[in-house]
């Protein structure tokens, strides 16, 4: 099944939004397979968002990003990518729509409170570049529930 990077940005952490990010995703039915708090460094943050270096908003983003810990995570499911990021709602949070976590928690294009993989090319490339280390096997019990099989 897809798999999706979905990572609490430092304001979300330092907001106490983590338990309820994780819970949208945990009740949707998606499986978690991977999750730990990190401080990432500079040189990592630049490597996650190379693809806008250019953007005049790269380094107050990137010193956003570099405010305290992220939580960064792992999630499977079906369409994970592009359901993660409906669940997410749009970019900019005066945009997104009640009911999305940025719609619900967030209102400044800057301080959007979570990512989401754009693209299941984008996701891979990101879930090697956060977990290294791996994900974790495991089957759920309840896999029947979530799906028709
Ligand atoms: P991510 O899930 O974080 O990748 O956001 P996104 O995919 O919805 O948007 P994008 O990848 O284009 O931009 C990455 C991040 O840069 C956004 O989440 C914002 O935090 C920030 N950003 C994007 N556009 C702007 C902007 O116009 N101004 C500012 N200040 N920040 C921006
Ligand atoms: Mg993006």
């Amino acid at each position: 099944r897809e798999r999706t990077y979905i990572m609490v940005k430092p304001d979300g952490v330092d907001r106490g939004l983590v338990g309820e990010i994780t819970a949208r995703f945990e009740k949707r039915g998606f499986k978690l397979i991977a999750a730990k708090l990190v401080s990432p460094t500079k040189q990592h943050l630049e490597k996650h968002y190379e693809d806008l270096s250019d953007k005049p908003f790269f380094p107050g983003m990137i010193g956003y990003m570099l405010s305290g810990p992220v939580f960064a995570m792992v999630w499977e499911g079906l369409d994970a990518v592009k359901t993660g990021r409906v669940m997410l709602g749009a970019t900019n949070p005066l945009q997104s729509g009640p009911g999305t976590i940025r719609g619900d928690y967030a209102l400044a294009v800057g301080r959007n409170i979570c990512h989401g993989s754009d693209s299941v090319e984008n996701a891979e490339k990101e879930i090697a570049l956060w977990f290294p280390e791996g994900l974790v096997q495991y089957s759920r019990s309840h896999e029947a529930k979530v799906y028709e099989i």
